[in-house]
């Protein structure tokens, strides 16, 4: 594998203080570290903010609403930092055109500007649950589609699962970043992802980032559970 793979630990908790405690415990064997809706409903935008500025941030809030009302919000982000942050790409093209229009205004100073990341099918959805919202056609097919459509009104990257990584990859070449949910490192629960994949088969598929939860979070030994998953991606 030519290029590194790297680790975002997911933080699903209510609580500061349990964020706090995994961030001490990881932020020297991850890349960054994933907050949600989960968190910034229950604890407020001032306390992203203030984590974003003692740690890599991966920012998940999915948005999706008309592009005025997307690129307002992400134009109030400046105080925050994250490196990576999401939206919906079923928003539309002029959604995502104005999300990305609104991070340059906000960062003007490039590496700065988080990587704009866009959420094709959610994996909770399967073919029917597709059919019910008025998608004919495959999973596949969507995930291409609205993932072509996507790189191309100026999303960064894509969050995909892991089946898709080599979709994607032959469609839209290396450029985009790859994020991929859904990790599970050999031996360890699946809990409710349903389509998953190691760490390394990620990696060689062609993942840029892998976010993992609960095997690291629910592990005895949170530590030692990212630097086992970062030493696979070193030898991926
Ligand atoms: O605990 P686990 O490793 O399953 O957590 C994966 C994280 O990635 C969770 O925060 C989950 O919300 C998120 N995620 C996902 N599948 C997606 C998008 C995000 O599992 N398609």
């Amino acid at each position: 594998m030519s290029h590194k793979t790297r680790l975002i630990a997911a933080l699903d908790t209510q609580s500061i203080q349990q964020a706090n405690n995994w961030a001490h415990q990881l932020s020297r064997h991850v890349d960054a570290l994933k907050l949600g809706l989960e968190f910034t409903y229950a604890c407020g935008f001032e306390a992203v903010k203030e984590f974003s500025q003692k740690h890599p941030l991966f920012l998940d809030l999915k948005l999706h609403d008309i592009p005025n009302t997307v690129a307002g919000g992400l134009s109030s982000l400046g105080q925050i930092h994250p490196k990576l942050l999401t939206i919906h790409a079923s928003g539309g093209r002029a959604m995502i055109e104005r999300a990305r229009e609104a991070l340059e205004i906000a960062y003007p100073n490039s590496s700065e500007r988080p990587i704009l990341l866009a959420v094709t099918v959610l994996t909770s959805m399967d073919e029917n649950a597709l059919h019910e919202i008025g998608v004919v056609g495959s999973v596949d097919d969507q995930v291409l589609r609205l993932g072509k459509m996507a790189i191309s009104s100026g999303a960064d990257g894509l969050v995909c699962s892991s089946k898709e990584i080599t979709l994607l990859r032959q469609a839209l070449g290396h450029k985009p970043t790859l994020v991929v949910p859904g990790i599970r490192p050999a031996g360890s629960a699946s809990d409710d992802q349903k389509r998953i994949m190691t760490p390394t088969d990620a990696a060689r598929a062609g993942a840029d980032w892998i976010v993992v939860g609960r095997p690291i979070t629910r592990s005895e030994n949170p530590t030692a559970a990212a630097r086992a998953i970062q030493d696979e991606l070193q030898s991926a």
